[in-house]
């Protein structure tokens, strides 16, 4: 086996953690060139809506930190260690006193209603299960809690479509996925949308949801 050789056996994710640390040094250089061409106004639009006790799933080199109004208190959880120590030098840099630790999305290390708001940003395309990552998120909201989401997602555009689904079976080797979209999971997941607006040919969204208080009771939502 070459040292770049992934491990035998490895979970999806296994496989985020590693990619995503091997990833880290590079990382911001890269994001910044798609958020100046495609992504430009997400992190203010999310960050902008979030209140109280703020969890941040997939906080990854913590660039939303800046966006994040004065008086939130903000968690922050990530499977990468290497991209956590760059959120922690930026959280300290910026003066932000925020609880930065390892965790998984799919099992959030926290009990039932602990938060107000709860954000996710270019993450759900990499989360190897985002069904199941959801179902946490909202676990974690309390009553009437926020979701806000912002994330690149297959366009409604064929021909868009069908080109991000080419790149998609290189993207896919490494866990990231172009043709995802999040929205049709959010109602049966027991959130109502407030807000949602698509951008760049529909390969953009961000979303504003609310846990609705029956799923809160653990009623049926019918
Ligand atoms: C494209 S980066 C986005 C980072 C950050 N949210 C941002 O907007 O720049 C994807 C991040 O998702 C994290 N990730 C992937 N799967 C995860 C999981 N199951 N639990 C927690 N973090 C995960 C990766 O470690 C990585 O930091």
């Amino acid at each position: 086996m070459r040292p770049q050789d992934p491990p035998a056996n490895e979970t999806p994710t296994e496989r985020q953690r590693r990619v995503w640390d091997r990833m880290a040094p590079v990382y911001d250089r890269q994001i910044a060139f798609f958020e100046r061409i495609q992504f430009g106004g997400g992190r203010e639009w999310v960050c902008s809506r979030a209140t109280g006790d703020v969890l941040e799933v997939a906080v990854g080199t913590g660039r939303d930190l800046p966006f994040y109004p004065p008086g939130v208190r903000v968690t922050g959880i990530d499977l990468s260690p290497e991209m956590l120590l760059i959120a922690q030098r930026l959280s300290a840099e910026l003066g932000i006193d925020a609880d930065l630790r390892e965790g998984d999305a799919e099992a959030l290390p926290f009990p039932d209603a602990s938060f107000d708001s709860v954000v996710c940003v270019l993450a759900l395309c990499s989360i190897p299960d985002p069904r199941q990552a959801i179902a946490e998120m909202v676990r974690v909201l309390r009553p009437d809690g926020r979701l806000l989401l912002f994330d690149h997602i297959g366009s409604h555009w064929w021909p868009v479509w069908a080109a991000q689904r080419l790149v998609e079976v290189a993207t896919a080797r490494s866990g990231e996925y172009m043709t995802r979209r999040q929205l049709p999971l959010l109602a049966p997941a027991g959130l109502r949308v407030v807000e949602s607006e698509r951008l760049k040919l529909g390969t953009v969204e961000r979303i504003h949801a609310v846990k609705q208080a029956a799923h809160a009771a653990g009623e049926e939502d019918q």
